[in-house]
């Protein structure tokens, strides 16, 4: 794997690739790399001829308030972890490579942007799309892999590449989960023995409104109720929002007979963590995608 930093190589490096007429996947992390970001750079091995993953902790998409200064950084051994998959193009550059202190130029998708955990995290996805937009522009992928595990990031990123015609495919990875239903996140680290048991509720949680729309319900506050009903059996878990949404709009649904997305963010101790399942038209979910 080449390992690049600076903007200039890395855009020389995929310049490079296209030229020869290969087909450039890309795969945007913050490090920290687990088995959920691995599906992604594995979907990218298998369908593009050149597989790249930039590492970057975004310090835009972070509030003030939030984790941005401990948030997990193990630069050599997610190189390591890449190097296994065969990666071809490493990106990892540095704080003032990819921000120029004089810089003031956004990407925000209004609406959606304040929707789901945007209305807890204000600025957090004008963060993601500005950064994600940068990459795009940098690497000018053929296809981009995001995980269904960040789903209004994933709506929010295929409203951006279709309202600014980015000539990008977006493929979104179903999620990863532990043995136990947790889903993968680089937050999990946060948790403390006790808390990392108890977290796994916001998936009991999900399941219980999946067996409940498998059974016909279709009434989105019927399926709130019991999903909160789930959550509450945790009394440790600080809820921040059960809602049911349009997948790609993120504007609550009364009703799910046309498929919708079922969130949920909490918070265990200082850590917050989210969770969805995707209900079909049919009320079916997708089914989980576990740990090998
Ligand atoms: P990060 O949290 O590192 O996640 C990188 C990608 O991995 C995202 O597309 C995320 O949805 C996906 N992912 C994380 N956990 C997953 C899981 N359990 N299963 C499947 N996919 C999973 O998301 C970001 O970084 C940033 O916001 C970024 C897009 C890189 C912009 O800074």
């Amino acid at each position: 794997m080449r390992v690049l930093t600076t903007i200039d190589e890395m855009q020389a490096a995929c310049r490079e690739v296209r030229r020869a007429g290969r087909r450039l996947g890309l795969v945007p992390t913050m490090g920290a790399l687990h088995a959920g970001h691995l599906s992604l750079v594995r979907a990218a091995r298998a369908t593009c001829d050149v597989a790249a993953v930039s590492i970057f902790v975004n310090p835009l998409q972070f509030g003030p308030k939030e984790d941005f200064s401990r948030y997990p950084r193990d630069l050599e051994k997610d190189l390591a972890l890449l190097n296994q998959e065969r990666v071809d193009l490493g990106f990892a550059p540095s704080e003032e490579e990819m921000y120029d202190s004089g810089r003031s130029s956004y990407v925000t998708v209004e609406g959606l942007s304040e929707r789901l955990c945007g209305r807890s995290r204000p600025g957090h996805f004008r963060g993601v799309t500005t950064v994600v937009a940068k990459l795009f522009h940098i690497v000018e992928p053929d296809v981009a892999f995001f995980g269904q595990k960040d789903a209004a990031q994933a709506a929010i990123i295929r409203k951006m590449v279709r309202d600014l015609n980015f000539d990008i495919q977006i493929v979104v990875a179903p999620i990863v989960r532990e043995q136990d239903g947790l889903a993968m996140s680089s937050r999990n680290v946060y948790l403390t023995p006790e808390q990392r048991k108890q977290a796994v509720v916001l998936y009991r949680a999900l399941m219980r409104v999946q067996t409940l729309a498998d059974r016909g319900e279709r009434r989105a506050a019927e399926l709130i109720r019991a999903g909160e009903e789930v959550i509450r059996e945790q009394p440790s878990a600080k809820l921040e929002y059960f809602e049911v949404v349009n997948s790609e709009t993120l504007e609550p649904v009364a009703d799910i007979t046309s498929g919708a997305l079922v969130a949920v963010a909490a918070q265990f101790g200082t850590t917050r963590l989210i969770d969805n399942v995707l209900l079909t038209g049919s009320g079916q979910a997708q089914g989980p995608e576990m740990k090998g």
